[in-house]
């Protein structure tokens, strides 16, 4: 059986439609269980059909479950799709600061700080920082971690996160300013980074023209699923990377975020269309995760009842 023949069998008409989409940005919206990976996985057979090398294809998602689902589906047909890239916006931040450490004048080696590192280094600065001992209740250091990641990944300054996360910590906001501060300046001199410096650097690293130029020509095809979870970062670097060609498409749920609390903006979907104008939307109306079998078990429950 052909390509066009087995997309034509496993699709319905919208997702068919998404699937074969080839040039330019697109932005696919539905709701859960509608097929949205399902249109990931075809297209990428699609686009390797069409002679699109597999390693000019990358694919990025959210979490790490997602991004292992997405990859493993795509490479189910043809094991050429296995060459795609892809992965998390933090994993693939990771191989690209790797590669390009000497521009962001990082030193070597490199450690990763996860989220407990984190917070046990936050508490250690904080205290050489005079902040713990006081009488009144201080933030706990995983509120700390919190307002300074969100500080990050939102682009906002400590005192706005507080404002809205935590307003009852307001008057914290100058200490856990120069805590975030002392916190930046004890990563660069350790060659230190964490989960929010993956997606800052990555994005740093964007914003360079050879950088941008060298990874828009590697990879021609980009595919973002869970759209809507993204947060302000991860959308701009999902443009940048994308500046060169716009073969961006974008894949997202039409319901609210689910990842809202960490900093993920349903905006993004919308702002897509801005900066990408003309993007192709396309909706998928039919859902395939049977809500019918749920609604039978609770009718049959409640007759026993
Ligand atoms: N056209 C289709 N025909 C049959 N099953 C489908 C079709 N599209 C999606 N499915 C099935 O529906 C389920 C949800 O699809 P998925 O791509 O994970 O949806 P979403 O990413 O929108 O939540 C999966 O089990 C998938 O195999
Ligand atoms: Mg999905």
């Amino acid at each position: 059986m052909d390509v066009e023949e087995l997309l034509r069998r496993d699709l319905n008409p919208q997702q068919y439609e998404a699937a074969t989409h080839l040039d330019g940005p697109a932005l696919v919206v539905a709701g859960a269980g509608t097929g949205k990976t399902r249109v990931i996985e075809y297209r990428v057979l699609y686009l390797v059909s069409q002679g699109v090398h597999p390693r000019s294809i990358l694919l990025l998602t959210f979490t790490r479950r997602a991004a292992r689902e997405m990859l493993t589906r795509a490479s189910r047909h043809n094991p050429l799709c296995q060459q795609v890239e892809g992965g998390t916006f933090h994993s693939f931040g990771y191989a690209v600061i790797s590669r390009y450490a000497h521009l962001l004048g990082l030193g070597r080696p490199l450690s990763f700080l996860d989220e407990a590192d984190r917070e046990t280094l936050l508490q250690r600065l904080a205290a050489e920082l005079g902040f713990t001992g006081r009488k009144v209740r201080s933030p706990s250091k995983a509120t700390l971690r919190e307002v300074i990641s969100a500080s990050f990944n939102r682009g906002e300054t400590v005192e706005e996160v507080l404002l809205k996360d935590y307003p009852h910590f307001l008057h914290w906001a100058a200490e856990i300013e120069r805590l975030k501060e002392a916190y930046v300046r004890y990563k660069i001199e350790h060659n230190l980074l964490d989960y929010d410096d993956l997606l800052l650097y990555l994005k740093v690293l964007l914003e360079q023209e050879a950088v941008r130029k060298t990874l828009g020509e590697r990879y021609r095809f980009l595919m973002v699923d869970e759209y809507q979870d993204t947060n302000k970062i991860q959308a701009e670097i999902v443009y940048l990377l994308g500046s060169e060609h716009h073969n961006v498409m974008a894949v997202g749920d039409d319901a609210q975020s689910i990842y809202a609390f960490r900093g993920a903006r349903y905006q993004n979907m919308f702002d897509f269309l801005e900066v990408f104008p003309g993007a192709k939307v396309i909706k998928l109306e039919r859902n395939y995760r049977s809500t019918q079998q749920i609604l039978d078990l609770a009718n049959a429950l409640i007759e026993k009842a």
